[in-house]
């Protein structure tokens, strides 16, 4: 179980992670209710907050500048590819070196290039573990086999019919939430992850974890979600943080 605090009742403790834009974000009135919830719990229970957003980190600071966010415990930015804790300026070393390995950025990019129709996303949106473009769906395929005949092994993660982010193989946001569980030892059934959109699949996909899928949610993730029911996944009704805390109150974590 993960470290409490001095009287603190550590038995309801969970670890608490939610996507950002259209998730936890996006209902003012209902992100300040739920605020008050994981604050009290944190405070009395060691409960853990985790952001786990697609933005780079100075893009997530600049949402704080524009919202009431509370302090969390860890953020992961760029789709699980670095995991910050605090006012920390370098990312979490261990999850840094695990996701070098095999990776090889330039190559990936060299390899790419016959590709047309890859729009590389903004420079800020790029980081040493994520490549990014804006592209049509029906390119995706060739990107896929251009990459896999070319023996890079990635992730591949689309979002809102236009997203595609390039990860290493050992990233996305499912394994650094995985990384981030195992690290402060907290069971999976303790675990419960927020989301909306593509990237927040990987969330879902490891089976034991708690999983809440906003009303608002895309139809990429909608999909996936009626074509692999799990009894651990909660599809809400309510919107944004509305439906976070359907879905927390579905589970019994509050
Ligand atoms: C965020 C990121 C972008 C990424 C998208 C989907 O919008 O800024 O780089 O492609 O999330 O993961
Ligand atoms: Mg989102």
């Amino acid at each position: 179980m993960a470290h409490g605090f001095l009287n603190q009742d550590s038995s309801d403790q969970f670890l608490f992670i939610t996507d950002l834009d259209h998730t936890l974000v996006g209902d003012d009135a209902a992100m300040a209710q739920l605020n008050e919830h994981l604050v009290r719990h944190r405070e009395t229970h060691g409960t853990r907050i985790v952001y786990s957003t697609g933005r780079s980190r100075q893009s997530y600071q600049q949402l704080r500048t524009e919202k009431p966010l509370i302090e969390p415990d860890a953020v992961i930015t760029g789709v699980g590819t670095a995991i910050y804790y605090g006012e920390a300026s370098e990312p979490d070393p261990q999850w840094s070196a695990q996701l070098s390995e095999g990776w090889a950025r330039d190559r990936i990019l060299a390899a790419l290039a016959p590709v047309t129709k890859l729009t590389p996303q903004p420079e800020s949106e790029q980081n040493p573990f994520k490549i990014s473009f804006f592209v049509a769906a029906e390119v995706l395929p060739q990107v896929e086999q251009t990459l896999h005949s070319n023996g890079h092994p990635v992730n591949l993660v689309y979002s809102g019919g236009r997203d595609l982010d390039i990860l290493p193989i050992q990233a996305n946001k499912g394994l650094a939430m995985t990384f981030l569980r195992e690290t402060w030892q907290f069971p999976p059934e303790r675990t419960v992850a927020c989301g909306d959109s593509g990237n927040d699949r990987a969330l879902f996909a490891a089976s034991q974890e708690r999983g809440i899928i906003v009303g608002n949610a895309m139809p990429e993730l909608l999909e996936w979600h009626h074509a692999n029911p799990s009894p651990h996944r909660y599809l809400a009704q309510s919107r944004c943080a509305g439906g976070i805390l359907e879905g927390l109150r579905h589970f019994q974590f509050i």
